[in-house]
């Protein structure tokens, strides 16, 4: 699928209390692209998300997938939440096999396809468990499991690992990197951790806060066997502590 945000705006609210939380966001993500877009708390990542959802309209400009205007939610967007979205009353196999459910498909494709996605996420030993039997990054496993099964062309991820500790993030980022390589899924990371964004995304835009507005896209070289070793590679502490200060610079001119 190929994704395009043509200069989109968006503002909530109306008359004097309206305030507009977008402003003039364009950017496209490729087939099998993976691009992030970072920016500090409020600065309107989630409602870019929830824009490409199809959760939200756009007061201004279009959200287009494959040139056709989103309408709404769609099975060829997958997404993944921060805050665990499992249901607790569910088995992780239940919650994986729930999508696919709403989608029609038949028993014995869903249970076959729920076995092949917690395989791919390296829980097959876990499908009977509940999500409170499940540490956090098992959890956002069984989230992306239950996304990917629903064949999305496009996975959209808002802070996927915002709630993980440091070394269970770290885990979760080369999971999340050889998962793209080995399925060649597009996907949308938003994430206010540039280093993240930076080691997973091939593109990333920085995102100003009030209003939201890209003010720095940044292309990064595509070859990365290891994650752990590009961490503390000169050239990307380099370009780190670059848009770091960019970053500082738009809070502090804001005064945040
Ligand atoms: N439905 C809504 N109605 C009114 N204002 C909203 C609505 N949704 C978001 N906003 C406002 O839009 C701004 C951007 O919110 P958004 O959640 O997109 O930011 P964010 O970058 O995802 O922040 P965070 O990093 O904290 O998740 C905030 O000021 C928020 O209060
Ligand atoms: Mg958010």
């Amino acid at each position: 699928m190929h994704l395009q945000l043509d200069r989109v705006s968006k503002v909530f609210g109306e008359g004097r209390s309206s305030k507009l939380v977008l402003e003039d966001i364009s950017f496209e993500i490729l087939p099998g692209e993976f691009v992030a877009l970072v920016g500090s708390s409020g600065s309107g990542k989630s409602t870019v998300m929830r824009l490409v959802a199809g959760l939200e309209r756009p007061s201004a400009g279009a959200v287009l997938v494959d040139g056709r205007p989103v309408r709404g939610p769609g099975s060829d967007r997958g997404m993944v939440f921060q805050k665990y979205s499992l249901y607790p009353w569910l088995t992780a196999a239940e919650n994986v096999a729930f999508g696919m459910e709403l989608q029609g498909r038949g028993r014995p494709e869903i249970r076959e396809r729920t076995a092949y996605f917690l395989e791919v996420v390296g829980l097959a030993g876990s499908a009977s468990l509940y999500p409170r039997q499940l540490s956090g990054g098992m959890q956002q496993r069984v989230a992306i499991a239950r996304a990917l099964a629903a064949e999305p062309q496009l996975l959209l991820l808002d802070e996927p690992f915002g709630a993980l500790d440091l070394q269970i993030r770290e885990s979760m980022q080369e999971f999340l990197y050889q998962l793209w390589q080995r399925t060649g899924l597009a996907a949308l990371l938003i994430t206010h951790d540039l280093e993240e964004a930076m080691l997973l995304a091939q593109r990333l835009h920085i995102l100003a806060p009030r209003p939201g507005r890209i003010v720095r896209t940044i292309s990064l070289a595509s070859e990365r066997s290891d994650l752990a070793h590009l961490r503390v590679s000169p050239q990307f502490l380099e370009l780190r502590e670059d848009l770091a200060r960019t970053l500082r610079s738009l809070d502090g001119a804001l005064g945040a």
